[in-house]
């Protein structure tokens, strides 16, 4: 095939990655439905896909156990200085890990097609968006790179004979050496020769021997929040692992929230929710990424650089969030979650009983046994569906708007069931950094590393994302704010929507009923709220909070509580174990206020 573009650098590139892997073939990808299709039809040809007879032109995936989440221990930020990744990534020298990486690629897609696939993350040729080209020997990427980004011809006219994009080369380290297809099993390289690779002085990604989310659908969390992170930092803007949505008051009054939380505390359902406050509405830009500049203004303007969701199935119901199920209704690739009889799909927490007997992720016959607590479940604990944003009922009309949505609020959180109050707005924006450096949530299982009951810290959820130092993240954070007039600055707020009781109840019952938290944030942004200042920043007044009805006093009574020995305990941990941990590239504002607020605590 005719490349399609003039851009000399772009068809080396390509050139000298084809002669090092070797492919059948070569196809620039379009971004067509006739492509889409046809690739789907090569998945379902080779077993690796079925076609779902009750979702329209819906499709399921199974990966191998070696290949189900992104593999935090095989994802290397190789900067030339190993100072420069910092003491949260992995690290391997740039020259050493490109000759490891070259020896496995050679050959590598013998017996498969190379992809080529242009993709915009952001609405092409918007001027925060940035272009990506990957290469992939993987239909099932493909496919959801077409879900997942702006994937075809429209993007190569934009990059033009010599524009900038971020090279991004991808490999599921599985040559057909013998056999003419799959035959039924997803292709991958053992964990141990798995490689999820960035060069950020390059700018160039890397990834061998997983097919399986963030791992593989490079523009995700390699290209829009590792790479970005670096070039946004250079550039002065911000690239974050935000959900963003949009929320109205009945007066018709608009704010935008961005919202970082850890993995497993419910972004995606946030992102949707439906407010259970009368009169008040809340809309979708994005569920997982922000991207944010300045504008004329000073004001900070976000997009969503993607273009569907990537979202967790298991938990994910019409009574946890409609508007996901919703989205997922048809055009919809499915990974790792259990097929019915009729073929649908199914997994733990979709809201009904398994009908009759399932086929479990792993392929085998499955009938639920309730009064069994030790089966395995029939969807892998982090299958996913792909579905596009534009499928998602509660899409914001602008959520494609090249100009961005200006950001009012900030939220940071994490699953702590004690001591973090359900919501505190900071002070100001280097004590919204604080409290960004300090989110986390608590352990409930026994980790390696950790003992349960203590807190994993997740710094602004950017932990396993951010593709530089985290004190020099945290300092950027910083510098953005000076730069911010003090009148555009975005609010900051602490949320903590999963509060226990002592005999580990719920003390809230989050979901849509969170809307009555950010109706407060709304209200504090718009310039009122009824609220009070505390040593630990401004809360809600005892009536501040716009109550479900018959909400035990005492209840929310404990959730707006400052439990000063627990935030003392708190604080003794962030000095002794946290901050440490970033060295001297952690700013003097960090510690600053780390003092100034144990000092307020008296
Ligand atoms: C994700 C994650 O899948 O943050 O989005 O882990
Ligand atoms: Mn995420």
């Amino acid at each position: 095939m005719n490349a399609p573009t003039k851009h000399a650098k772009l068809l080396s590139w390509v050139d000298e990655m084809a002669k090092m892997t070797q492919p059948d073939s070569l196809v620039w990808c379009d971004g067509t439905k006739a492509e889409y299709d046809s690739l789907i039809g090569k998945a379902v040809a080779g077993g690796v896909a079925i076609r779902l007879a009750r979702r329209p032109n819906s499709f399921l995936f199974r990966s191998q156990a070696s290949d189900v989440a992104r593999v935090e221990n095989r994802t290397f930020i190789s900067s030339r200085s190993k100072d420069d990744a910092g003491p949260t990534n992995n690290w391997i020298d740039p020259v050493e890990l490109k000759a490891t990486l070259k020896k496995l690629y050679t050959g590598s897609m013998r017996g498969r097609t190379m992809y080529v696939i242009p993709f915009s993350m952001g609405p092409v040729g918007s001027p925060i968006a940035k272009i990506g080209i990957e290469i992939t020997d993987s239909e099932y990427v493909v496919t959801n790179m077409h879900i997942m980004t702006r994937v075809g011809t429209r993007v190569l006219e934009v990059l033009g004979d010599s524009g900038e994009f971020v090279p991004c080369l991808h490999s599921v380290g599985d040559p057909l050496l013998s056999c003419q297809d799959d035959n039924g099993l997803w292709p991958c390289a053992p964990l141990d020769k798995k490689y999820i690779a960035h060069f950020p002085e390059e700018k160039t990604i890397w990834s061998y021997g997983s097919g399986y989310g963030g791992n593989a659908l490079l523009g995700k969390k390699c290209l829009a929040l590792r790479i970005a992170s670096v070039i946004a930092r250079d550039e002065g803007w911000m690239a974050e692992h935000m959900l963003i949505l949009k929320i109205t008051n009945p007066e018709g009054r608009v704010k935008y929230i961005a919202a970082a939380f850890p993995s497993a505390c419910g972004k995606t359902n946030l992102a949707m929710l439906v407010p259970t406050v009368p009169g008040w509405k809340v809309e979708t830009i994005g569920d997982d990424i922000a991207w944010m500049k300045p504008g004329k203004d000073g004001r900070l303007y976000a997009i969503n650089p993607e273009a569907g969701f990537f979202g967790v199935a298991p938990g994910t119901s019409i009574d946890s969030n409609p508007n996901a199920m919703r989205s997922m209704e048809r055009n919809t690739i499915f990974t790792n979650v259990a097929l019915t009889e009729d073929g649908d799909v199914w997994w733990e927490g979709i809201g009904y009983d398994a009908p009759g007997t399932l086929i479990d992720w792993t392929g085998k016959p499955w009938i639920q046994d309730k009064a069994n607590k030790s089966q395995p479940p029939a969807a892998n604990p982090n299958s996913r569906f792909t579905a596009p944003a534009a499928q998602c009922p509660s899409i914001a009309p602008e959520w494609e708007d090249p100009a961005g949505v200006p950001i009012d609020a900030f939220l940071f959180g994490g699953r702590r069931p004690s001591t973090i109050p359900l919501v505190t707005q900071a002070f100001d924006w280097n004590h919204g950094v604080f409290m960004g450096s300090i989110a986390g949530s608590e352990i409930t299982t026994a980790a390696l590393d950790l003992n349960v009951g203590s807190v994993r810290r997740d710094p602004f959820a950017m932990l396993p994302f951010c593709g530089y130092h985290m004190g020099d993240y945290f300092a950027h954070w910083i510098k953005m704010g000076k730069k911010t007039p003090v009148s555009a600055q975005p609010k900051f707020f602490f949320v903590n929507w999963f509060r226990k009781t002592k005999d580990g109840k719920w003390l809230w019952p989050g979901y849509g009923e969170n809307s009555r938290v950010l109706k407060w944030i709304f209200e504090r942004c718009d310039g009122g709220g009824k609220s009070v200042e505390t040593p630990i920043g401004i809360m809600p007044a005892p009536d501040g909070i716009d109550l479900p009805a018959g909400f035990a006093a005492d209840d929310i009574k404990e959730l707006l509580r400052v439990d000063t020995a627990g935030w003392k305990a708190e604080l003794a941990d962030i000095r002794s174990a946290h901050y440490p941990k970033f060295g001297s590239r952690l700013p003097k504002e960090m510690t600053e206020q780390l003092d100034a607020l144990v000092k307020r605590l008296g």
